[in-house]
Order: C-alpha cells, then structure tokens, then sequence
C-alpha cells in the first residue's frame, strides 16, 4: 500500500510541477520560445507553400537562389490548388509513400495545395508573423490548442520536417515545436512589438 502510494506521488509530481511552470511562464520565456518557433516558420519547406495573394509557390532551399520562384508558370490560382491553370495534383499526387528522388514533385497523403492567403509567411519579419499567428482573425480561426493540433496531425507539417530526397528541414524537431507553441501560449503569446 505505502509502495502504490509512493507510486501514484511519483506520478502526480512531474504533473503538477509543469502546471505550475506553465502558469508562471515568463515574456521572456514566452519570446524565446517564439525565436525557435521563427526559426520553423520562416523555414523554406514551409514559406515555400506559405505565400500570398499572388499565388505564386516559391522553389527556396533547392538551389535555384533565394528569390526562385516555382519554375513551369505554375500559378495556384484563387483555388490555391491550380484549378484555374494546371492543377497541382497533375505532378503533386496524393500518396503516403516516401520521398526519395531528389527534385521530383514532393507528394503527401493529401492534396497538394497552398494555404489560405493569410497565411502568408513568406519574406516576412518575425514581429508580422507573431502578430499574425495569435490571431485568429489571420490564423484561419485558431486559438493556441487547435494550432497545436493542427501541428501535430498535418501531413504538410510532418513533411515539412521530414522531406526526404535529399530537402534540408527545420533544424528542430515537431515534438520540440509542439512544446514551444504551448510555451508561447502559457506566456500570453508574447511578440516583441507589444
Ligand atoms: C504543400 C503546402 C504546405 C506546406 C509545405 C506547409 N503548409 Fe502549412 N498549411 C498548408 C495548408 C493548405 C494549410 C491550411 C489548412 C489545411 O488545409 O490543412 C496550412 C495551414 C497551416 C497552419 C495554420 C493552421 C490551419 O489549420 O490553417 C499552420 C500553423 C501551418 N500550416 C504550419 C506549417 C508549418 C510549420 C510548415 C512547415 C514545417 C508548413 N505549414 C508547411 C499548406 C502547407
Ligand atoms: C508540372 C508539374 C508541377 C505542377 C503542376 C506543380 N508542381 Fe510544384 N513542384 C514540381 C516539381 C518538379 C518540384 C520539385 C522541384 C525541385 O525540387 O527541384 C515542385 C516543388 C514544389 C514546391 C517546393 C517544395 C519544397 O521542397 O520546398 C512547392 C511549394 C510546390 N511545388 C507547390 C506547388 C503548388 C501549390 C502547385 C499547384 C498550384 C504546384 N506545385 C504545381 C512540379 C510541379
């Protein structure tokens, strides 16, 4: 009996010492978290997809140079999806199999396609993407739980850090990115600019 009690104290401690981590998250812990967060959304396997208005998917971080965009005029359209021009499942397929031939058409297990526009995240500055993130005005309606697990269950974010063909990835991993946005949730979602 005193062995199950121990036990079950063992158990209760690691949970209650991160509540109370949680609830006294700093800004200054909450803005650090937001840097390495940064670091992931401004990556190139995800500003690639992450463009705006113009509809134009950028090809960054392939060795085309900084300012490639997509080659073939590929144009994603207001459908985000190419429907207007040439779709972008004709050479983007649906398929959960791996990506191994370098410069191929990346594919995923469900169809390939641009965010809504504001999304946007390409060449923009930390400061914008934190105000935009923690809106749910520009976040497509998330609050800080759902875009955890919009994170955790995308396959375009798991590609993302998992790309395969010889594609360089954040330098973090989604378990470590996960645990940043709740942190930078638990501080208030802190931006410099505040
Ligand atoms: C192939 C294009 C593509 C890539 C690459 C991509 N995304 Fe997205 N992302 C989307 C689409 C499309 C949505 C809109 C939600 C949906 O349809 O799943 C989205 C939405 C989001 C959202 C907002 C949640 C929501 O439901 O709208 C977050 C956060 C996000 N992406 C993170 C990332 C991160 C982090 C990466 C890189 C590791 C990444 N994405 C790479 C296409 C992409
Ligand atoms: C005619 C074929 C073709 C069509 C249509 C096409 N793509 Fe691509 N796409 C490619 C190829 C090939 C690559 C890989 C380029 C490389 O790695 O050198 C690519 C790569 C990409 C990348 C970069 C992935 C990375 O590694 O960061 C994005 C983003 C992308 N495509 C988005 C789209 C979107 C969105 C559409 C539809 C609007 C689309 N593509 C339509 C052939 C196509």
């Amino acid at each position: 009996m005193k062995y199950l009690t121990l036990c079950v104290a063992l158990l209760a401690a690691p949970a209650a010492a991160q509540e109370a981590a949680q609830d006294s998250v700093t800004r200054d812990a909450g803005l650090a978290a937001w840097e390495r967060i940064y670091t992931v959304t401004s990556h190139p396997r995800c500003t690639n997809c992450h463009v705006g208005a113009r509809g134009l998917p950028m090809w960054q971080g392939l060795g085309y140079g900084p300012e490639a965009v997509h080659g073939m005029k590929v144009q994603a359209g207001e459908s985000r999806i190419g429907a207007e021009s040439i779709p972008c499942a004709a050479c983007h397929v649906t398929s959960a199999a791996a990506n191994t031939t370098p410069h191929a058409p990346p594919h995923i297990d469900d169809a390939w396609r641009l965010p809504p526009v504001e999304l946007e995240w390409f060449g923009k500055t930390s400061a914008e993407v934190c105000t935009q993130l923690r809106d749910p005005e520009r976040n497509d309606g998330h609050d800080i739980a759902s875009l955890v697990d919009h994170l955790r269950n995308s396959a375009f974010v798991a590609w993302g850090f998992t790309p395969g063909a010889g594609r360089s990835a954040p330098k973090t991993t989604l378990d470590a990115l996960v645990h940043d946005v709740t942190l930078w949730g638990a501080a208030g979602t802190p931006c410099t600019t505040d």
